[in-house]
């Protein structure tokens, strides 16, 4: 049984807080859990230094390394059977297609492509949007990277030697089962096994973020869960100052319920939401998004 689930919204709403407070919830209940980051401040194993269980293994994906990996991984993948000018040229491709827009995104489609092929309980923190999601569909269907360069080998190939032929076989193979694992992903992430969490906190423009990404993530069919309202203040909270704070948080939760049936409030924690602190908000997203898999 597979299962994902997105947290998504703008920084600083708590994604990564409650990802990982989710994620640590989870660990209760399954035998392995995945936690992907891919905010590029990676707070996650910040966030879970002194309470990482072992059943949690953490995938911080780097834009950086992303690329690096992947143009070296094509050059040696095309690598045997290109003649030396041309191989020059075909990395000069890689290494601008690598820097294009929107490179990052289908990188991160490709590594959360791997992750997903290879494990069955995934919480991703921090995206993909429904902007990615359109993204894994383009990468699909111009399978982009490596496929275009191998493509241009084909007619090369009729005057190699059989090295040079299996070469090309074996780099054909790789693209093939590249585009089954981006399909796999695209079925995936559009089935009911994928749940996209959007993450607001109680303010007006936060609510006109969420209601435009909820719209987006629709369109595109995708599971959208409850939405998670985060950092509510305490009604009992003390001074004025605060005290008007929860009132506008009220009218905004109002607001809210109108427009979304199924939502989560989470408190906001007088500390840094960290480590053993974090259980109480995984408990309560586990029980709103989770529960029928605790035993
Ligand atoms: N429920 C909460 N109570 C108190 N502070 C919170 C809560 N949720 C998040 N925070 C704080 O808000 C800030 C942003 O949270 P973070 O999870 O990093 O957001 P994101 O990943 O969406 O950018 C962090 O400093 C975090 O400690
Ligand atoms: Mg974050």
């Amino acid at each position: 049984m597979k299962k994902l689930w997105f947290f998504t919204g703008k920084g600083g709403v708590g994604k990564s807080t409650l990802a990982c407070a989710f994620a640590l919830e989870l660990c209760e209940v399954f035998p392995k859990v995945v936690l992907v980051s891919v905010d590029p401040a990676h707070s996650t194993s910040d966030l879970l230094a002194d309470v990482g269980p072992k059943n949690l293994e953490l995938f911080e994906i780097s834009p950086e390394k992303e690329r690096e990996f992947f143009v070296e991984e094509a050059i040696e993948t095309i690598r045997p059977f290109l003649k030396p000018d041309v191989l020059k040229r075909g990395e000069k491709i890689l290494k601008d297609l690598s820097l294009s827009p929107g490179a990052e995104e289908i990188l991160f489609i490709d590594s959360l492509s791997k992750i997903v092929a290879s494990y069955e309980v995934v919480v991703v923190d921090g995206a993909p949007s429904g902007h990615t999601v359109q993204l894994l569909r383009r990468s699909i269907n111009t399978g982009l990277w490596i496929s275009s360069l191998i493509e241009a080998g084909k007619d090369l190939a009729r005057d190699w030697d059989p090295k040079k032929k299996e070469a090309y076989e074996r780099a054909m193979e790789k693209v093939r089962q590249r585009e089954i694992r981006l399909r796999t992903l695209e079925k995936t992430l559009r089935s009911k096994e994928a749940v996209f969490l959007p993450v607001m906190i109680p303010e007006n423009m936060s609510l006109l973020e969420t209601l435009r990404l909820v719209e987006t993530l629709k369109k595109l069919s995708l599971n959208v869960g409850p939405v998670l309202v985060n950092r509510l203040l305490p009604e009992d909270a003390g001074s004025s100052f605060l005290k008007e704070h929860i009132r506008l948080q009220k009218e905004v939760l109002q607001r809210v319920k109108k427009y979304f049936k199924d939502i989560v409030t989470l408190p906001m924690l007088s500390k840094e939401p960290k480590g053993e602190l974090l259980k109480t908000l995984g408990k309560s997203i586990f029980k709103a998004v989770a529960h029928p898999y605790r035993l």
